[in-house]
């Protein structure tokens, strides 16, 4: 059920530059409140969630990948016809074909391969693991983005699934570390399908249905194990990591893996109280969020896990 990379010689795959892009429409929980059975007071102490944003009509989710993805390629110093591939984790691309990565490719002025990489809130570190692969094999760099517009696959009417998620994207640019300090230091990715009915979006419905409390418990317990096994396969111990961005689904998941896994809660970079569960775009939003606050610096090793529909999970290490 586990794959993993772990990159114990010198040459490594490094993250360069992150950058993010949400919708400006803010939808709080006050708003929230109006149209379905819930309150402000719920839903931020049972998730941690006080807003989200939601894509604006005709905004698409290549759109948000797209500004994420300039972001990125600015402050790497680079363009879009520099790219050797482009990989989107998604499952809520602007249409069935061609992919979201197509549109991107075209919309940030690339010409490289590019592909969709479906799972779910494990997207991007999949994504991620699939650049490091391509990287050490000499085709550099990598665009990996995580982006979700969700508000249109939810039943907005079911007050279970429609206070959780939120739209956005967040892009990373993966290329070869040279200084053999930095870059990924290992990775763990993961998948049973024992867990399919979970979290699915049924073909006949067309929207999200979630046996919440089932994939909250897999998600403490399978995050919680893959971090302390991706730390081992790195030879970190839990003390030695600076930060952990972590999937953003709900807040007493994240509070459960901190004392599971011994790092202290402090350590834990937060953007659920804004922006919601942004599934495959949560990471590189969360990390692109620690950059620019300055609280993600170099030299910091930074932890990340995932776990979605599926069930997928990862956990990856990297030292920025
Ligand atoms: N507002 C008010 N009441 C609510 C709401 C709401 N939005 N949603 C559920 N309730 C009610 C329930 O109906 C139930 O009422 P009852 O006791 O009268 O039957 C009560 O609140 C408690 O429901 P629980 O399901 O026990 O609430 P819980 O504390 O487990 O929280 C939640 C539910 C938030 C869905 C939680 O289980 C969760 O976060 N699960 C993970 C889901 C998730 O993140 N999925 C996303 C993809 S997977 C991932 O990203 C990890």
């Amino acid at each position: 059920m586990t794959g993993d990379t772990c990159q114990t010689q010198e040459r490594r795959a490094r993250i360069v530059s992150c950058g993010a892009s949400l919708p400006t429409r803010v939808l709080s929980n006050r708003d929230l409140a109006r149209t379905v059975d819930t309150t402000d007071e719920w839903i931020v102490e049972r998730t941690g969630i006080r807003e989200r944003r939601v894509a604006a009509p005709g905004e698409l989710a290549s759109d948000l990948a797209a500004s994420a993805a300039s972001k990125a390629l600015e402050s790497a110093g680079m363009a879009g016809r520099d790219l050797a591939l482009i990989v989107v984790g998604t499952i809520s691309a602007d249409q069935r074909l061609p992919s979201a990565a197509i549109q991107v490719q075209q919309k940030i002025g690339a010409t490289c391969p590019a592909f969709d990489l479906a799972a779910a809130c494990s997207g991007f570190l999949y994504g991620l693991d699939v650049a490091t692969r391509f990287v050490l094999t000499g085709t550099r760099p990598v665009l990996v983005v995580g982006v979700e517009v969700l508000s249109r696959l939810l039943d907005w009417t079911d007050r279970e699934t429609c206070v959780l998620f939120g739209d956005g994207a967040g892009a990373a640019i993966v290329d070869l570390a040279e200084d053999g300090r930095t870059g990924v230091l290992a990775t763990l990715l993961a998948a049973d399908g024992r867990h399919a009915g979970l979290l699915q979006i049924p073909a006949d419905e067309g929207v999200v249905r979630m046996r919440g409390q089932e994939i909250f418990r897999l998600a403490v317990s399978e995050m919680a194990a893959a971090c302390s096994e991706v730390l081992r396969r790195a030879g970190l111990a839990p003390g030695e990591v600076g930060l952990v961005v972590a999937h953003q689904a709900n807040r007493r998941i994240l509070e459960a893996v901190a004392r599971r896994i011994g790092i202290p809660w402090e350590r834990f970079h937060l953007t659920i109280d804004r922006y919601g569960n942004t599934s495959s775009a949560s990471i590189p939003i969360g990390l692109a969020d620690a950059l620019e606050t300055g609280r993600l610096v170099p030299g910091t090793a930074v932890l990340m896990a995932a776990l979605g529909a599926g069930a997928t999970w990862a956990a990856s290490v990297c030292r920025f």
